[in-house]
C-alpha cells in the first residue's frame, strides 16, 4: 500500500511466532504517516497483549506496555504485564478464582485481516465454552467473546484500538465483570499522575478496595481530588469514568491515552508491601516504582455490571496511545 505522504505509509506486517516452548503469538506492525511503526505482540494463551510499542524513525524505541522481568511466560499463570483480560469476574468479586478464566484460558486465532479503511492491520481471537468453563461458570452459560486487536495509521498518532464483543449465545441469561487490566510503563511513580485528560477526577464515585471484600454498594465514596498522584497504595475501582484517561509520566515527557468505551476503570499500584508480597511469585520488589495500572472495565457497584440475555451482544472499544506532553499537563 501506497500514499503521498510516503511509500510505507499504512504498511502492515503480520507474523505468527512461538515467545516461549509450544506458545504461539501473533505480531502485528503497521507504518504512521510520520514513519513510526507500531508493533504489538498478542499471546494465544489469554489473548494476551504482551507489549505494545512505537519506533519513531531515527529508531528510537517507547514500550507503551510494562512487563515484569519475574513474567511467566510457561501457560501456567497470567502474565504479569501487558493487557490481561479479565473475564467473568473482577478481581475477587464473586465465587470464580480471582480475575475469573479468560486470562488463563487458551484462546483461538480467528485470523489476521489488514484493515483498509483504517490503514492498519487487526488479529481476532476467541473464547468460547468449554468443559473447563462449564464447570467452573455453569454449563448452561454459552458465550462467544471475540477479541480483536488492531493497529491503526489512519490517524496521528497511530494507535492500538481494541474491540471486546461478548454474545450470549445460549437460552438463559448470565451477568459479568470484567477489565482490560493495562500495565502502563512509568520512568517513575512519583511524578506520574492518572486523571482525565479533558475533565477531572474530581467529584467521581468510587469502590477503595482496599477496604476488602464488603458490600460494593456501601463502599462507594466520592473522589475529592482532580487526579491521582501515588505515594501509597492504591487499589480503586472509578464508576462511569472519563471517556479519554491519561497516564501522565512527567519524566518521561509523555502521556499515554485510552479512549474507552468502558464506564468503568481500576487504578492499581501495589506500592512497597504488596509488592514484597507478589515478589514471592512474579514481580520485583521494586516493581512498583515502574508501572501503574489502569484498567478499563465493567465492574459497577452491584453485582453484575452487564448482563446478557440470550441473544444479547456487549461491544466495547478502546484505544491506546502516546502523546507528548503540552504545557498544560505538564503542570497537572
Ligand atoms: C487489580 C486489583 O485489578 O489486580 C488488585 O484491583 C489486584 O486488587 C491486581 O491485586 C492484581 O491481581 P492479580 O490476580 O493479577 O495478582
Amino acid at each position: 500500500m501506497s500514499d503521498q505522504k510516503g511509500p510505507k505509509f499504512g504498511k502492515a506486517t503480520s507474523e505468527l511466532y512461538e515467545y516461549h516452548k509450544g506458545q504461539k503469538a501473533v505480531r502485528l506492525t503497521v507504518t504512521t504517516a510520520s514513519g513510526t511503526i507500531l508493533c504489538a505482540e498478542i499471546a494465544h494463551f489469554g489473548a494476551h497483549v504482551m507489549s505494545f510499542s512505537e519506533t519513531d524513525p531515527s529508531g528510537k524505541k517507547t514500550d507503551l506496555l510494562w512487563t515484569t522481568s519475574k513474567a511467566v511466560f510457561d501457560g501456567s499463570r497470567a502474565i504479569r504485564g501487558g493487557i490481561p483480560v479479565i473475564f467473568p469476574q473482577f478481581n475477587q468479586w464473586g465465587p470464580l478464582g480471582s480475575h475469573g478464566f479468560a486470562r488463563t484460558s487458551m484462546w483461538a486465532l480467528v485470523g489476521v485481516e489488514t484493515d483498509l479503511e483504517g490503514l492498519g492491520i487487526k488479529a481476532t481471537f476467541r473464547l468460547t465454552e468449554s468443559k473447563a468453563t462449564s464447570e467452573t461458570w455453569g454449563a448452561e452459560k454459552k458465550f462467544i467473546f471475540d477479541y480483536t486487536v488492531g493497529l491503526k495509521a489512519d490517524k496521528d498518532p497511530g494507535r492500538m484500538v481494541i474491540d471486546s464483543k461478548i454474545s450470549n449465545t445460549g437460552s438463559s441469561e448470565f451477568g459479568f465483570t470484567m477489565a482490560l487490566h493495562s500495565y502502563f510503563p512509568v520512568q517513575d511513580i512519583n511524578s506520574t499522575i492518572v486523571s482525565g485528560f479533558d475533565s477531572s477526577f474530581k467529584g467521581l464515585k468510587f469502590i477503595d478496595s482496599l477496604q476488602g471484600l464488603k458490600d460494593r454498594a456501601a463502599m462507594v465514596v466520592t473522589e475529592t481530588k482532580d487526579a491521582i498522584h501515588f505515594k501509597e497504595e492504591v487499589d480503586r475501582i472509578y464508576l462511569n469514568v472519563p471517556k479519554k484517561l491519561q497516564v501522565v509520566d512527567k519524566k518521561a515527557n509523555i502521556a499515554i491515552m485510552q479512549e474507552t468505551e468502558f464506564n468503568d476503570a481500576i487504578v492499581w499500584n501495589p506500592w512497597v508491601a504488596k509488592s514484597k508480597r507478589m515478589a514471592k511469585k512474579d514481580y520485583n520488589e521494586d516493581d512498583y516504582k515502574k508501572m501503574v495500572c489502569v484498567e478499563v472495565a465493567e465492574v459497577g457497584a452491584t453485582g453484575f455490571a452487564v448482563v446478557l440475555k440470550a441473544g444479547e451482544i456487549c461491544n466495547r472499544r478502546v484505544s491506546i496511545y502516546k502523546t507528548e506532553l503540552d504545557s498544560s499537563r505538564a503542570s497537572l
